[in-house]
């Protein structure tokens, strides 16, 4: 390997598509996550990487403002493939180049959403590997994906052993049923939801709570998912719990519940 190769950010640009405030529901999460708020609170240098922000930085500012929440401290990094977009370091948040490498940081979180959307599905377990190799120790990552506006959302949490979680998180008024996030999961997951694979029965089966709970929905659609998710957990599916009344309706289950069967 020449030491050009070394130096080259791992991955590929792709669109630079993005918006004001929309990753705030994973941002919201993030600030309530108990696994999230350790890692930063537990870290002796919290850094934290906003990978690929895209053509405007908004999210990575947006980041760096709500986590003060857990760490005034937090030192905020947005990193991009694509040289033309890298900004100037303001507000007290810093921008360079780089790629799955992570540009030789050791962050304590990485967040990089709608970056592997756009790459196929056998990209995806060699980018976590390398992101993974990156962390500090204690670290995690948050790979996801959301619609334009970020009222449909999905990501998948990781430490350095592998993925820990999926999230679904949505918009209560915007969405007619949990499946509806469907088109949004994460590139691990996206082209899994077909029957047989278990977050095609996962989105069945919230689907079928969500229709079985209609009845609180004259209560508004956040009662009526709050009481959803309590009939998921009657049936033993183990979706975490929320200690926060949330504005967002989400759904945290362990990625072994829904890891893709493998393929031969
Ligand atoms: C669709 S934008 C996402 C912007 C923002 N994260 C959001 O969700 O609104 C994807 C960005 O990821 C960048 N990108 C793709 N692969 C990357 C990689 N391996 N490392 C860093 N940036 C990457 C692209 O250049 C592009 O600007």
């Amino acid at each position: 390997m020449t030491s050009a190769t070394l130096r080259r950010p791992h991955g590929v640009t792709t669109r630079g598509t993005t918006g004001i405030n929309r990753l705030r529901r994973s941002d919201r999460w993030l600030v309530h996550d108990p696994l999230v708020r350790r890692a930063l609170n537990d870290s002796a240098d919290p850094v934290v990487v906003d990978l690929g922000y895209g053509a405007r930085p908004h999210t990575t500012f947006e980041l760096a403002d709500r986590l003060t929440a857990v760490r005034r401290d937090r030192r905020v990094v947005g990193l991009e493939i694509d040289p033309e977009r890298v900004v100037e370091s303001r507000l007290g948040v810093s921008f360079a180049r780089g790629g799955f490498e992570l540009s030789g940081l050791r962050p304590v979180l990485v967040r990089a959403f709608n970056v592997l959307r756009q790459y196929p599905e056998e990209a995806v377990g060699p980018a976590w590997a390398r992101m993974q190799a990156g962390l500090a120790p204690g670290g995690l990552i948050v790979d996801g994906t959301c619609d334009e506006l970020g009222r449909r959302c999905a990501w998948v949490l990781l430490d350095t052993q592998g993925p820990l979680s999926l999230t679904l998180a949505w918009d209560p008024f915007d969405v007619e049923r949990p499946s509806d996030i469907a088109a949004r999961l994460p590139k691990a997951l996206i082209h899994r939801n077909v029957p047989g694979e278990p977050v095609h029965a996962l989105l069945a089966t919230a689907d079928l709570a969500w229709a079985t709970a209609a009845p609180h929905g004259s209560f508004g659609p956040r009662v009526r998912w709050r009481t959803a998710l309590e009939l998921l957990r009657a049936q033993g599916i183990p979706v975490q719990h929320q200690r926060h009344r949330r504005r967002d309706n989400i759904l945290t289950v362990p990625w072994s519940l829904v890891a893709p069967r493998a393929t031969n």
